[in-house]
């Protein structure tokens, strides 16, 4: 091995046909197999967008390496047996990509979970600041990912304002309520959030296939008395029915329920269980909402079973101990994650005081999207 290798990230380096193994300079070792190499030759990927030519039946069942060397600046040279190819992959690539055991490749912020009590540790930020920041976005962008929810203070208030909003969040998901909607009481409502009446904690369109991922809600004009919103951590109220009432969770969490919503132009309808856990078992998602649910169609002897389990997260919902409660004044904004913060509001007056905001709903992904480009532009400042 020459110097200038040692220099760089390793210590030594070794393989036969099927394997190379890298230790690096920090003591720790990788292995990384032979037909994952050739499925990543650089050689083979499209030099401005990076994206893959090949298919993985044009490769070889058993690709061998047939040597390995060193040709300057961090990069490692393959040669394969049986074909007249070269492949040139960076250290700095393969470090990246390297599995460690009991390695977390952190793709998502972890989330950080919270209860009532807990809700001056949530980030507020000033407009100004997240519009013309690209480290307060990040940081503003951040928080939504690991708490759920963030608020805006002194935003415009302006028709369609949320909209602006929108953009320094992600791609607007559009609805049959349009790019934008307002919260408002109205004459013959679709929607009893276009009521002057009290909402009980909830997520937003469980009737949608995919359920929007966030939401925007913008404050135009606050009521003087009533119109208090409310939130709650959908998985500190999750992770607490796990652990006082396990039945119930498990119940909630493998049981479909159709939620639906229907006016003169929309039948909206999707089936889906209240906890959605992802494959690890961990709570992915919480779909809560007492307007929107349809009458539960299961069998006799599964009904009264799954009513109290569901009444149980619904009791949880209640106690003061989870949510907290907060008056969002005129120019206030509040974003938070569909699939878990639970949202609601008191009743108010419509007729003596008027209330009205704007909100839209955001594509999960996109939010996703701008949070890594701009963690990609800040993550040197990492603690
Ligand atoms: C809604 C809603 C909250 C509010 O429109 O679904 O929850 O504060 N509105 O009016
Ligand atoms: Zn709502």
């Amino acid at each position: 091995m020459n110097a200038t290798f040692k220099e760089q990230l390793v210590q030594g380096c070794f393989h036969d046909a099927s394997h190379l193994t890298i230790r690096w300079q920090d003591g720790r070792e990788s292995r990384f197999d032979s037909m994952w190499l050739r499925d990543n030759c650089p050689e083979d990927r499209d030099l401005h967008s990076g994206q893959r030519y090949l298919d993985i039946s044009d490769l070889r069942p058993d690709p061998r390496i047939s040597g390995v060397k060193h040709v300057g600046n961090g990069v490692l040279e393959f040669a394969w047996a049986g074909e007249l190819k070269y492949s040139r992959i960076h250290l700095q690539w393969l470090r990246g990509h390297a599995h460690f055991q009991n390695s977390d490749p952190q793709e998502q912020p972890k989330s950080v979970i919270w209860t009532g009590n807990c809700a001056s540790q949530l980030l507020c930020k000033d407009y100004a600041e997240v519009a013309s920041s690209d480290r307060a976005r990040w940081q503003w962008l951040r928080a939504i990912a690991e708490y759920g929810i963030v608020f805006l203070q002194n935003v415009p208030r302006k028709d369609q304002q949320v909209e602006e909003i929108a953009q320094f969040v992600g791609l607007i998901h559009e609805t049959n309520y349009g790019r934008i909607f307002d919260v408002r009481s109205e004459p013959n409502p679709n929607n009893l959030a276009n009521t002057d009446r009290g909402l009980s904690l909830h997520t937003d369109n469980p009737y949608r296939d995919p359920v929007p991922g966030f939401q925007i809600l913008h404050c135009l004009q606050a009521s003087p008395e009533g119109g208090d919103s409310f939130f709650a951590d959908g998985f500190a109220v999750a992770d607490h029915l796990r652990a006082q009432h396990p039945v119930s969770f498990l119940l909630l969490a493998t049981t479909p329920v159709r939620f639906t919503f229907q006016d003169a132009r929309t039948h909206l309808s999707a089936e889906r269980p209240m906890l959605q856990l992802n494959f690890r078992g961990e709570v992915a998602a919480v779909h809560y909402n007492n307007r929107s649910i349809a009458p539960l169609s299961l069998p006799p002897d599964r009904m009264r079973p799954f009513y109290l389990a569901y009444r149980e997260l619904a009791q949880i919902l209640r106690s003061p101990d989870f949510k907290f409660r907060i008056k969002l004044q005129s120019g206030d904004a509040v974003a938070f994650d569909n699939h878990r913060v639970l949202h609601g509001r008191a009743g108010f007056n419509a007729a003596l005081h008027p209330r009205h905001l704007q909100g839209c709903y955001i594509n999960r992904d996109s939010l996703f999207s701008n949070l890594r480009v701009l963690h990609r532009k800040f993550r040197e400042a990492l603690p």
